[in-house]
């Protein structure tokens, strides 16, 4: 089985990008060949500013290594060292039907917040249509915001394979429902660009700041809450404290008595211990970066065995060249 994702370099990560999609990639390393990518190709239609997206980009090698990913086990790469992917987002995007695009959530939203669309937006889910067919991917895990557009994929696929004959692998999304959208600070989904974020890594004095912000309500630390599962800190301790810490903290929610502030400072040091092995290793890493370009690089002639061919295939059956 072939497992692939990628993620794009427009900011530094974080809790959502970890529980929803980074530590489900890095498990499913025990079950499949994985492909994990960094996606900077995606990352212009929000980016413009080149010297950032480069810094970025080593920044998500750095985090992903980090957190587990094991170049052993998984090939690892930027997007944009196979740009054979956009040619093939030419094939198949010349099959894919307007009024799919316009049905894109993240189209829309974009709409709705008032950006100007260009075509890297407005094209964005072919580029990631070819992203996974090109690797004749099975298995794509993502946070929810995501699967829209791996439905996407399954339908341009299916679209080629009908009109040239069979080509793609057609994919399947694998999404954790536990960690489908873990919420920000203001209790919207978590988003790099909604200033909401909890950071994996960064200054301790900055993520007990972005803890400390999570918003509650009004009621007095005595009052019950039988509501206590919607609480964004005790939803978040869930995630990265044992369950017990969890299930007392909850418990003492329900029955009143636990103050927010205090929920605030468990959640704090539990997310703060949960990453200390990473931060170690990431430390490491950064006095080490010949060795992560070395992996990017290894993982980039890896990915363009499988690419090289899949394209061919593709071109072939379109009868081009
Ligand atoms: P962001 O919204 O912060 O820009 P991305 O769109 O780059 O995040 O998402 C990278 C991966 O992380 C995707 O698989 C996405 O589904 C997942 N992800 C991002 N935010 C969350 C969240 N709040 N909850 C669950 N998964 C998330
Ligand atoms: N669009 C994804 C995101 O914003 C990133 C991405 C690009 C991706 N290509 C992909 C994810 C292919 C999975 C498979 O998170």
């Amino acid at each position: 089985m072939r497992i692939l994702s990628g993620i794009q370099p427009s900011g530094a990560l974080h809790l959502g990008n970890y529980f929803g999609m980074m530590r489900p990639a890095i498990e499913l390393q025990a079950q499949g060949e994985c492909y994990y990518f960094i996606a900077d190709y995606h990352s212009m239609t929000s980016l413009t500013d080149a010297a950032e997206r480069r810094k970025n980009t080593r920044d998500v090698a750095l985090d992903f290594l980090a957190c587990g990913l094991d170049p052993q086990k998984s090939v690892f790469f930027r997007q944009s060292d196979l740009p054979e992917v956009t040619e093939l987002t030419w094939l198949i995007g010349s099959l894919t039907p307007m009024g799919l695009l316009e049905r894109a959530h993240s189209y829309k939203d974009k709409l709705a917040k008032g950006i100007a669309p260009n075509f890297g937006i407005f094209a964005y889910p072919v580029l990631m249509a070819a992203d996974i067919l090109i690797y004749d991917s099975n298995l794509v895990p993502v946070g929810r915001d995501q699967k829209q557009h791996v439905e996407m994929t399954r339908d341009i696929g299916i679209k080629f394979n009908q009109t040239y004959g069979e080509t793609f692998v057609i994919p399947e999304p694998a999404i954790r429902e536990e960690v489908a959208t873990v919420p920000g600070i203001d209790g919207q989904k978590m988003s790099k660009s909604y200033g909401n974020a909890i950071d994996i890594f960064g200054d301790e004095k900055v993520i007990r700041k972005q803890v400390m912000s999570i918003v509650m309500d009004s009621r007095t630390p005595q009052e019950p809450k039988p509501d206590a599962e919607k609480n964004v800190a005790l939803q978040l301790l869930k995630l990265v404290a044992p369950k017990a810490v969890a299930a007392d903290c909850e418990q003492r929610l329900r029955a009143g008595g636990l103050g927010y502030g205090d929920l605030k400072k468990t959640l704090f040091e539990h997310c703060w211990n949960h990453f200390a092995a990473a931060r170690a290793r990431r430390a490491e890493l950064v006095a080490n970066r010949d060795y992560v370009e070395q992996v990017l690089r290894d993982g980039a002639s890896r990915a363009r065995a499988v690419a090289s061919k899949v394209l061919a295939r593709a071109r072939q059956a379109a009868g081009l060249g």
